[in-house]
């Protein structure tokens, strides 16, 4: 299926994201297929506005979510730029809870669409966020719609439903092997989920940075972190660790062999991907390219007047 030609809302936009083949990285692993899906072709430029969107569409119709409350989460950038872009094209106001070191351009682009910024201790990485978000709803139950990702069930649905089997249709019977890193796990959950159902074995493997004072933004070290509850350590078949510099190196690989300009964690996909690749012989590996390098960019300074 592809996106519709002309959309009544942004919302409309999100999903159905191409998947590329990397020849040039690929040839590291001759006879095996690597395969990239770009996520951040979605509105928002990452992989979460699927989750994002699916959070506030279900909560919208159970009646969680009211045109009276704010909508609020712990998220250092992707969710909350997802939230903000839906939450201003539906209409409903934005919090986001963020630890105070997140990249300036992270809090301009939320900003923009009219979101609320909370800051949370630098120190406290993400896992500060998270408590001081729970505790800002334990005060005002009622002023709050917390959507929670790291609990929330249509965080993983979202990648069921869409990610999954869109691999699925886009691959086919081709794909031996899927992996992806973790953050909320969300991706890694949903889409294990559905290649799992597939008639014969995918082998679905978690990448996870190796050291827990890492570089890879968006990932999560579990075994020092706050493990989300909607992560299950034995869903996926393996799991992999990935060093900074390998994720790091790989990102700076894609940009310039194959004219991708991707984050981070992006890069520790492709590389955990390549291994299994070279490991797989003949297989075929597809993984998400989780957003694009330039959000990452300290943000050119906008005057809004000229001085001459
Ligand atoms: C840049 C980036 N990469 C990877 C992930 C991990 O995705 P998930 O939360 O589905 O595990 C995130 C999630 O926040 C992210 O922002």
């Amino acid at each position: 299926m592809a996106r519709p030609a002309r959309m009544r809302s942004i919302v409309d936009a999100v999903g159905q994201t191409p998947l590329l083949r990397l020849h040039r990285i690929g040839r590291d692993a001759p006879n095996a297929k690597l395969y990239l899906k770009l996520e951040y072709t979605n509105p928002g430029g990452s992989v979460k506005d699927r989750p994002a969107l699916q959070m506030m569409k279900d909560a919208i119709a159970d009646g969680r979510l009211t045109k009276d409350k704010i909508l609020i989460d712990a998220t250092s950038g992707n969710t909350g730029v997802a939230y903000s872009i839906f939450g201003a094209a539906l209409g409903y106001r934005v919090a986001l809870v963020m630890p105070a070191n997140v990249s300036q351009a992270r809090k301009n682009i939320t900003r923009a669409y009219g979101t609320e910024l909370i800051f949370s201790d630098p120190m406290e990485g993400s896992d500060g966020a998270i408590r001081l978000c729970r505790k800002l709803v334990a005060e005002q139950p009622d002023k709050y719609f917390y959507s929670d990702q790291y609990r929330n069930p249509s965080n993983p649905l979202a990648h069921y439903l869409g990610t999954g089997t869109e691999i699925l249709e886009q691959v086919g019977s081709e794909i031996t092997h899927f992996v992806t890193g973790l953050g909320t796990s969300g991706t890694c959950m949903g889409v294990t989920r559905r290649l799992h159902e597939y008639h014969r074995k995918i082998v679905c493997v978690a990448a996870e940075p190796a050291e827990a004072l890492h570089g890879l933004e968006g990932l999560k070290h579990m075994g020092s972190s706050i493990v989300p509850e909607i992560y299950d350590a034995k869903l996926p078949d393996e799991h992999l660790p990935v060093k900074t510099e390998d994720g790091w190196d790989m990102a700076d690989r894609l940009a310039r062999e194959e004219g991708l300009h991707v984050g981070h964690s992006t890069g520790a996909n492709v590389f955990a991907a390549l291994e299994l690749a070279k490991r797989s012989g003949n297989g075929c590996v597809v993984t998400i390219a989780c957003d694009r390098g330039d959000r990452y960019f300290a943000p050119m300074r906008w005057e809004k007047q000229y001085e001459w």
